[in-house]
């Protein structure tokens, strides 16, 4: 058995996306079908339309998403029928070596479905992050589904499922700031602006937001950051170190990912302090630094993936204090709009006054 549902792909590289039929077949063991509610735009996707991160065309898009567990398969025992859940791209395995040694947020063999979603010709679909969730229904492995309170708003929680997680992670578990920290953001987006929330929730004093478009230093203000730079306006990194009496932040966070904001981040940051890069990168960027520079100003140099998250521990606590209204989800939603849609989104990430574009059901 299985089911017909319409769903945006990405047919190959630098096309631009369109709906499809997609065929989703009954959940097998360990597998779980979900009834999507809400999916974000991630940059992410915009990466997959554009070859950017692997060349497995055609991808089903979509991977910032809640919904509710419709069927679940053989021997799925955390999730069943009728569940609120946030889906997440982290489905630890307990069995490999970054497991084994305690440290599952590094998990090299994160469970998927093992069934393809396919086109009506029977094209195998690679899903974004292993989720696929520009859909109105995905088949996931039953660990991708985390339970969260029904009470959140699903546009909402969804955005935990990606950028917001990850934005909020870079700063909170990467980065590790903590009380009386100072900060710097460069690269406002969804992921960038969670990070100066994540910040302010870890009770960083100083926050400075980087960007290149105003509209985002506002939403950073909204959500934060104490102080604001536009790039375009001279020397970032001096900048920075003007805000921090002359010596850098003591974590700067990278939301951007090119060599360019890379190298503004390493030098923006006080002696043995923290760069944290949660920007993808594209295949042909390459980085040239001083040996010397990166030896001689100590600290740590880190990358994030999903903000070093475990969906068990971290979604359930994040969607609690929504609810409690200490963590302001509903900011990073800009605007609902329908699956027709996603190519529209795209073009509005270039220039657009938008944190995240979310895809309603
Ligand atoms: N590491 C992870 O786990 C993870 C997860 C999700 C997304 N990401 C990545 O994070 C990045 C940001 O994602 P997003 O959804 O927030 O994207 P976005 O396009 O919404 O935001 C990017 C922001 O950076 C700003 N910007 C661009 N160039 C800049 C520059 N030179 N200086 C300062 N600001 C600049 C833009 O104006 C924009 O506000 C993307 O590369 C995305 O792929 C990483
Ligand atoms: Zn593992
Ligand atoms: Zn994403």
């Amino acid at each position: 058995m299985s089911q017909q549902v319409r769903g945006v792909i990405a047919p190959g590289k630098g096309e631009p996306v369109r709906v499809e039929t997609i065929v989703v077949p009954d959940p097998g063991p360990g597998e779980a079908v979900v009834r999507v509610q809400a999916c974000g735009v991630c940059h992410t996707d915009l990466h997959y339309r554009e070859g950017g991160i692997n060349d497995d065309f055609p991808f089903l898009l979509g991977h910032e998403a809640a919904g509710i567990v419709e069927q679940v398969g053989e021997g799925v025992t955390e999730v069943a029928p009728g569940d609120f859940v946030i889906l997440n791209w982290r489905a630890v395995c307990g069995q490999c070596r970054a497991c084994r040694r305690g440290r599952p947020q590094y998990c090299f063999a994160t469970h998927n479905a093992k069934q393809p979603m396919t086109l009506l010709d029977g094209t195998e679909l690679s899903p974004a992050l292993g989720i696929g969730a520009f859909a109105e229904k995905t088949l996931v492995a039953a660990g991708q589904c985390t339970k969260v309170d029904p009470a959140a708003s699903p546009a909402a929680a969804g955005l935990l499922g990606c950028g917001v997680m990850a934005g909020l992670g870079a700063a909170v578990n990467t980065g590790a700031v903590g009380r009386g920290d100072s900060v710097a953001v460069i690269g406002c987006g969804g992921v960038g602006n969670a990070a100066v929330l994540g910040a302010r929730l870890a009770g960083a004093n100083k926050i400075i937001a980087v960007d290149l478009d105003p509209r985002k230093l506002e939403r950073a203000r909204g959500l934060g950051a104490t102080h604001t730079l536009d790039a375009r306006d001279g020397d970032v990194v001096e900048a920075v170190r003007e805000l921090t009496g002359g010596f850098g932040a003591d974590v700067v966070i990278d939301a951007v990912g090119r060599p360019e904001t890379y190298k503004q981040a390493f030098y923006a940051r006080d002696l043995a302090g923290t760069v944290v890069l949660v920007g993808v990168p594209t295949p042909e960027m390459t980085l040239e630094l001083p040996l010397l520079d990166v030896f001689g100003r100590g600290g740590a140099l880190k990358s994030s993936w999903y903000g070093d998250c475990l969906p068990s521990r971290d979604f359930p606590m994040l969607i609690d204090l929504y609810l409690q209204g200490r963590l302001d989800l509903d900011a990073f939603v800009t605007e609902t709009i329908g699956l027709d849609d996603v190519e529209a989104a795209f073009e509005q990430m270039h220039g657009g006054d938008v944190l995240r574009s979310v895809v309603l059901f």
